[in-house]
């Protein structure tokens, strides 16, 4: 194993700040080379390091390549660099800026699970980092496996583990219904390990310096560090890499700190959970904080509401995107969440029926698990949170447009920033 650096930055060390990505002599000479594992070996210490996905399911990275290696004729590696959550940048910033790492990542799983074949796809409009990953492909060898790098549509469920595998194998990029989940049955029929960029470039760094290093940082149940997309209203909007347990306060001042009194915080995401900031600040990185406030890292997003915002009026904006996401071929899904969408639509314009917010609880309930995949999950997730922590402001909402202003939560292609503008931001904050 290279010798380690202790600390952060982690993923994000050497970063560049004028948004090139790094070369393949720059990641060699920060991370050393790749290292050879055997594919047990390599399998039992992802284990020990407790590294879970970043793609939002929070699956344990260890028992999903167990899963696939114990298969025989393995299809390729899929590295899900999608990233459709709207308000996420985290991984657009790795394939972008630090190819080599994720690219590491992907041919040590690829050995561990009996892969020969590592497909990278990403949106199509992440021009940056295709042609980041194009450009580290054709520099590399000595990799035992073949690389390609692919493009697909965009939207919100086009990044849901089936969909993806549908889109590879020649269909539309929409969710299938499950079983055969992709482990069993994914890209050519064949059993398939599906990972998020994040937690691929994680396990190169557990692959090179070990599970004690990487348990160096955070805390027992949360081990290592997590890139964290924070916006809204912070001075520096952008993606850090923060160590799990570092307080929510500290996270916000990591972005430049507030820019106004906050409200609320949206954790995780669009999937995630509205958290009332005289909550949220005493919370810490750490799944069991989060928990205990009924809420998940989800894709690693936090999203500071400011006090000048309505966040009953962002919240219908992102309840009716959430609603026209829907692949259309689940009733539940695509009826339910448009009739939530209209009711919560009605509850911010204020002219809701006096029972509104009754029916939209209802319709939540039978909603949820309902759809092939966990879109509609998500959704009322959200609708469920935003109904608790903006309570008091859907009482007697003004008719028509209230006159806060608009925080501008991001929506459909308009990301964050683009990654050029995060990177500059980017900083890493030690626990
Ligand atoms: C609607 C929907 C959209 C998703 N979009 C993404 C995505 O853009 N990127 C991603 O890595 N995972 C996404 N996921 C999660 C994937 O299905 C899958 O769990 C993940 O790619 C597995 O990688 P991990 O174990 O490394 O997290 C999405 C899930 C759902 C339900
Ligand atoms: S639940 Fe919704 S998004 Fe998921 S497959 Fe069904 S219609 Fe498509």
């Amino acid at each position: 194993m290279s010798a380690p650096h202790h600390g952060l930055p982690r993923l994000l060390a050497g970063l560049e700040p004028g948004g090139a990505p790094m070369s393949l002599a720059g990641h060699t000479h920060i991370h050393g080379p790749l290292p050879y594992i055997a594919p047990d070996q390599l399998i039992e210490e992802v284990g020990r390091s407790g590294l879970r996905g970043r793609g939002g399911a929070d699956f344990p990275t260890a028992r999903k390549l167990r899963a696939v290696a114990v298969r025989r004729r393995v299809g390729p590696v899929l590295v899900n660099g999608s990233e459709t959550e709207p308000a996420s940048a985290k991984d657009r910033l790795l394939l972008a800026r630090l190819p080599h790492l994720v690219l590491d990542g992907a041919v040590l799983a690829a050995g561990a699970v009996g892969a020969s074949e590592v497909i990278v796809k990403v949106g199509e409009g992440a021009a940056d980092a295709l042609d980041a990953l194009r450009g580290a492909v054709s520099v590399r060898d000595g990799d035992r496996v073949r690389i390609s790098v692919l493009a697909g549509p965009e939207g919100y469920v086009t990044g849901e583990e089936s969909a993806v595998v549908h889109f590879l194998n020649g269909g539309p990029a929409k969710p299938t219904f499950v079983p055969p989940r992709p482990f069993e049955r994914g890209i050519r029929g064949r059993p398939t390990l599906i990972q998020n960029p994040e937690t691929l470039a994680q396990l190169a760094l557990v692959a090179r310096f070990g599970s004690s290093w990487y348990r160096e940082l955070g805390t027992l149940a949360d081990p290592g560090s997590a890139l964290v997309t924070i916006t809204g209203s912070v001075r520096h909007p952008g993606v850090y890499e923060l160590a799990f347990g570092t307080p929510m306060s500290d996270l916000l001042d990591a972005a430049g700190g507030p820019v106004e009194p906050l409200q609320a915080l949206l954790v995780g995401g669009y999937f995630g959970t509205w958290v009332d900031a005289s909550n949220a600040v005493g919370l810490r990185l750490a799944r069991e904080d989060l928990r205990s406030v009924g809420c998940s890292l989800g894709s690693g997003v936090l999203i500071a509401l400011g006090e000048s915002a309505c966040g009953v009026h962002e919240s219908a904006r992102v309840i009716s995107y959430l609603a026209s996401q829907s692949a259309g071929q689940c009733g539940p899904c695509l009826y339910g969440l448009r009739a939530i969408a209209d009711s919560f639509g009605a509850l911010a314009d204020g002219v809701a029926e006096p029972r509104e917010r009754d029916r939209l609880l209802r319709w939540c309930a039978d909603v949820r698990g309902r759809g092939a995949c966990h879109h509609p999950d998500g959704a009322v997730r959200f609708v469920e949170s935003a109904l608790r922590v903006f309570a008091r402001d859907l009482e007697g909402h003004p008719r028509g447009r209230c006159d806060a202003l608009p925080a501008g939560l991001p929506l459909g292609d308009s990301a964050v920033q683009p990654p050029g503008s995060a990177n500059r931001r980017t900083r890493a904050l030690a626990r």
